[in-house]
């Protein structure tokens, strides 16, 4: 499989300010989110990936070009929806997605002609002709996506594409995210801090948290792990039991509110968990088996203290 991204133990502050911290990273083709807390680098680790930013050190490739020395052919490969505005004030839609597809390097009628294709595939046909600074803030998203399709790039970086969108919007977002990752001509890198976006249209998922890669996984997959997850309450010698799991592989995290999280190999019967706690004198006072979810995931990556 292609690599579509690779970066090797790459470094970059803002002035004393460290904002990606020793990230090495190998992205293949598919939809990619890219999770993580507000100032935990996604946005600067996507301008590295454009060549807007030059790492302190470190390398990396984006669609095999090196990031740092071959920006230009990178950037006409790359489509891009930054976080924030982007628009011209005083243009309408279409004149400024076919000028901003002249900039991506499309001669002008072609520009034009894709402008209005990507502007009805947007759902903003109707308002083509209007300027860009009557749109609401949902239309401005839509727009934000339409430049970033007009030259029909390689690899698609979305940045928090459903921001400002109420919810019906929002929907609609996802689903054209979710419609054009099923081309198999352009891979998309999804940021954002909302972890029900990049459920919803991610294969593959990394988690960022203050500028270091905090996990990588695959998003099917997460709820059907290697391991059954179980929160007990125990009464008794608690100890002896623990001990006695760690034999059958068993890991046991202690939560303060006294429930033991304990996360048993799939190939293990739950009833060892019966028959351990029987042989130490130890009651289960509370038995529940729990799912996985990206969430947990999340949670564990980024730590519970991080305001998520
Ligand atoms: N231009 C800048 N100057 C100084 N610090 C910045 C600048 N841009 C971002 N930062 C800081 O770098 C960190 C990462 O920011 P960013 O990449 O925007 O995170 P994210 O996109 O994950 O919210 C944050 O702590 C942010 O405050
Ligand atoms: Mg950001």
């Amino acid at each position: 499989m292609e690599n579509i991204i690779k970066l090797q133990s790459v470094f970059f502050n803002y002035g004393e300010f460290r904002a990606i911290d020793d990230i090495s990273l190998d992205i293949g083709q598919g939809v990619y989110g890219l999770l993580g807390p507000n100032g935990a680098g996604k946005t600067t680790l996507l301008k590295i990936f454009l060549g807007f930013l030059t790492p302190n050190s470190g390398s990396g490739s984006v669609l095999g070009l090196n990031i740092t020395s071959a920006r230009k052919a990178v950037r006409r490969k790359i489509g891009y929806m930054p976080e924030n505005e982007c628009l011209i004030p005083g243009m309408d839609g279409v004149t400024l997605t076919a000028y901003l597809g002249e900039l991506s390097g499309m001669p002008k009628q072609e520009a034009m002609k894709r402008a209005h294709e990507v502007l009805y595939y947007v759902g903003l046909e109707e308002s083509r002709y209007r300027k860009v600074d009557t749109y609401s803030a949902g239309m401005k998203q839509r727009l934000k996506l339409a430049q970033a399709l007009v030259h029909d790039p390689r690899l698609l970086l979305l940045d928090e594409p459903t921001s400002g969108m109420d919810p019906r919007g929002r929907k609609e977002m996802l689903e054209l995210i979710k419609d054009i990752s099923r081309k198999e001509s352009m891979d998309v890198i999804i940021c954002s801090h909302l972890l029900p976006d990049i459920e919803y249209t991610c294969k593959q998922v990394i988690i960022m948290n203050r500028g270091k890669i905090a996990a990588h996984r695959a998003i099917e997959g997460i709820s059907e792990d290697k391991f059954n997850r179980f929160d007990l309450k125990l009464k008794g010698d608690v100890s002896a039991f623990l001990k006695q799991l760690k034999s059958i592989k068993c890991e046991v995290d202690i939560t303060d509110r006294g429930v033991y999280k304990i996360r048993l190999p799939a190939d293990e019967s739950p009833q060892n968990l019966f028959k351990v706690a029987l042989k130490n004198n130890v009651q289960i006072r509370h038995f529940e088996q729990c799912k996985t979810t990206l969430e947990d995931t999340f949670v564990n990556a980024v730590g519970v203290n991080n305001g998520h």
